[in-house]
């Protein structure tokens, strides 16, 4: 049954990037990606992606050649345009109604959450989000881009270390019952 994901990398103070945007503190760091929780056995289970438009554009300029060949969504208001031969999609739409476009493309494999966190934060308040896999960094930001700027309750599923970061998967908690 398809999942849907956040996996994502985080200070220990719950930033996903610097004000401005700067990842150094992140790609400086040890981390094996067939480690524990790691990329490359997420990514292998992954049959969909999202992410808003300051990601994308983080990409295109720092990383070009990362984009998944995976069916991806880019949340934008803007008119971007996608590199040659990309799988990707520019929307404004409604998260729920993009979620179930991506659950149907990922044909049974799991919906990647890319970031940033707002964007995470509309698919989980809709109730579709089910899991959160953090890779914390050890160090602290003191600001930035919030890694889910939302109240969600969470319950641990599995911790260990990989490299220099601890990786915990959570379980996003089902919302109470109304009174
Ligand atoms: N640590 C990590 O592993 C990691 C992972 C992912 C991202 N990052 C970094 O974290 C930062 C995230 O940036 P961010 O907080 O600005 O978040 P973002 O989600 O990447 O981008 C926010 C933009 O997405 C668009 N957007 C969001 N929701 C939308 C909706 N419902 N409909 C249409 N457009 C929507 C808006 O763009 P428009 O202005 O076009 O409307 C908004 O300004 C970036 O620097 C990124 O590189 C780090």
């Amino acid at each position: 049954m398809t999942r849907t994901v956040y996996y994502t990398a985080t200070s220990l103070d719950g930033f996903i990037a610097t004000a401005d945007h700067s990842l150094d503190w992140l790609l400086s760091r040890e981390n094996d990606a067939d480690g524990p929780m790691g990329y490359t056995g997420f990514l292998a289970g992954v049959g969909a992606l999202a992410m808003g438009a300051t990601t994308y554009l983080w990409v295109r300029e720092h990383d070009p050649d990362w984009l998944p060949e995976r069916p991806a969504w880019v949340f934008t208001h803007r008119e971007l345009t996608a590199p040659p031969g990309a799988d990707l999609r520019f929307t404004a739409d409604d998260p729920a109604q993009v979620h179930a476009a991506m659950v149907a493309a990922a044909g049974g494999r799991d919906v990647w959450l890319v970031g940033g966190g707002d964007l995470v934060g509309q698919f989980a308040e809709r109730g579709l989000l089910d899991e959160v896999v953090v890779s914390i960094a050890p160090v602290t930001l003191g600001g930035g881009a919030p890694l889910l700027p939302r109240r969600v309750e969470l319950e641990v599923l599995e911790c260990a270390r990989n490299g220099e970061f601890v990786v915990v998967r959570y379980a996003v908690a089902p919302a109470p019952a109304p009174a």
